[in-house]
């Protein structure tokens, strides 16, 4: 009977030491979350990106879709969680309640009940930057009449004082003919239906979401100030009115305050949906701007700074948790690139999410599986290379070839090296697939990594990642206990 017990009291310590590794973890400074977006080959298994996401203190996260491989990750943690709706979906939920429902009810109510926990479900933004120029109004019309038949499903639902309902807005749809934030005002082809918009949110207590990118702001105009990019204040400063801006965040989110304020909605809360800085596929874009750009954001938050017109604590996801090599890149070549982590969750740059400013790396994911430690690269012995360029289109179409290109990390490969990590990326995307390494018997299999100085050659994760290993510790722990019986019986 001692035994018994003796072993009982062991296997509750034991458990014990596990709670108390899992309640380790740094704290985020209040208000900050991350996006995690997951238009990649091989996306991390949602588990471990919670683990990394716990093991970072980081407490909100916002998803573009409703997505029930995330859910079940989420479910049962206390991260909060912003659900998007893609624009494409908009024109359903404009003109149907009932699907409104019915996406509410499987996407929103069945999480908040769920059997393995809840899903701490916050925020539903309908639409992604629905007003951006470049969609030439497509979404003007269904974007309201989506956001009011997801609000009245929800609020059929009971679960109005809980999930709020908002759109993410693009940083254009305000503009200042002459940059200074005074000048702001909602662009004149959607002033009535931003009015619209901004009524909807003011009813239901909902906030402004705005997505602002500094980055851009420098990759759009040449002629723009690098240093007034970041927060660090060693450029010149703006004198509008009575303020001064030393940044180009504090002066376009004040911009936003100004176009708000003329259109009756001075007090409206402001979130802030995405800001970032990518680390390749830009002369701009790379490990030190990024790590620049985000300490100066984070202490920025921790000092509860704010902006000039908006002093104070702030809310804001970073953008983004990883990269992305699916991305579309009619934007630019640095869209696969703005992740924090690396694609497979490895880190980049030190960043303190506290905001303290330490130079601290962040945790990478742990538990990720790779795949062969193999690589697809030109065969040095093929003479008649007439062939090259068509093989090379055909790989980086399919594959992701962001990297090289002028101030990129791989622009320093001749000509073979470029086909080399073209027919690389091509072959690790189509999961290492030998006859995915052939390009007309241009390309070959090697066992010794052809990575050289800042350009990687990656070798992609098991997307199911975890599993393998779940067993394999399950497999220990079953032994452990097995060794322990038999010592203490
Ligand atoms: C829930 O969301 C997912 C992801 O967008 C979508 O595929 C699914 O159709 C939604 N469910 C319903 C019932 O609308
Ligand atoms: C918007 O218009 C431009 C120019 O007419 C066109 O090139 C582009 O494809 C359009 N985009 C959409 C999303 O309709
Ligand atoms: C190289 O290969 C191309 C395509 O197979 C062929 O048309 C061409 O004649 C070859 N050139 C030489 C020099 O062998
Ligand atoms: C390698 O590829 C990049 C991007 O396509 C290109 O700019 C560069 O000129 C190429 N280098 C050589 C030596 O062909």
């Amino acid at each position: 009977m001692a035994r018994v017990q003796f072993f009982v009291f062991c296997l509750l310590l034991v458990l014990a030491l596990y709670q108390f590794q899992d309640v380790q973890g740094a704290e985020s400074v209040p208000g900050l979350g991350i996006n995690w977006g997951a238009l990649a080959s091989h996306p991390l298994n949602p588990n471990i990106v919670v683990n990394m996401l716990k093991d970072n203190g980081i407490k909100k996260v916002k998803l573009f879709d409703a997505d029930p491989w995330i859910f079940g990750s989420l479910a049962g943690t206390d991260i909060e969680a912003m659900i998007g709706i893609p624009n494409d979906q908009l024109s359903k939920f404009a003109g149907s309640s009932h699907s409104a429902e019915e996406w509410v009810e499987a996407n929103i109510t069945k999480h908040l009940h769920g059997r393995h926990g809840i899903v701490n479900i916050r925020y539903v933004s309908v639409g992604n930057e629905p007003f951006m120029k470049a969609y030439n109004g497509s979404y003007a019309e269904t974007i309201l009449p989506a956001m009011q038949n997801i609000h009245r499903a929800i609020n059929k639902a009971s679960l109005g004082d809980i999930v709020k309902v908002t759109t993410t807005l693009n940083a254009d749809v305000y503009e200042s003919p002459s940059n200074n934030p005074s000048d702001g005002d909602f662009r004149s082809d959607i002033r009535d239906a931003m009015q619209q918009v901004l009524s909807f949110l003011h009813e239901n207590n909902s906030p402004f979401l705005v997505n602002i990118y500094p980055f851009l702001s420098l990759y759009q105009n040449e002629n723009f100030p690098v240093e007034f990019a970041f927060f660090d204040g060693q450029g010149g400063t703006v004198q509008d009115k009575d303020v001064q801006y030393s940044n180009v965040f504090d002066a376009n989110l004040d911009t936003l305050v100004w176009s708000l304020r003329k259109a009756g909605y001075p007090n409206m809360r402001i979130v802030v949906g995405e800001i970032g800085w990518p680390t390749d596929g830009n002369k701009n874009a790379n490990n030190n701007n990024a790590k620049r750009f985000y300490q100066g954001l984070l202490k920025k938050m921790a000092n509860n700074k704010g902006t000039p017109l908006r002093p104070g604590a702030m809310e804001i996801y970073l953008f983004s948790l990883t990269d992305e090599n699916m991305k579309n890149i009619d934007p630019g070549k640095f869209e696969r690139h703005w992740g924090i982590f690396g694609y497979d969750g490895s880190v980049k740059f030190p960043i303190d999410f506290s905001g303290q400013g330490q130079d601290k790396w962040p945790i990478a994911a742990k538990g990720v599986v790779y795949q062969d430690h193999i690589w697809c690269v030109l065969n040095p012995d093929v003479k008649n290379l007439s062939l090259l360029p068509s093989a090379m289109d055909y790989a980086c179409a399919n594959g992701d070839c962001t990297s090289l290109g002028f101030g990129c990390s791989c622009d320093n490969l001749d000509l073979a090296g470029n086909a080399s990590y073209a027919f690389n990326q091509y072959f690790q995307t189509r999961d290492q697939n030998v006859d995915s390494c052939n390009f007309n018997g241009l390309a070959t299999i090697v066992k010794q990594d052809p990575s050289r100085g800042s350009c990687i050659f990656p070798i992609e994760i098991e997307s199911n990642g975890d599993k393998r290993r779940a067993i394999h510790t399950l497999g220990t722990h079953l032994i452990g206990l097995v060794l322990f019986f038999i010592t203490f019986t």
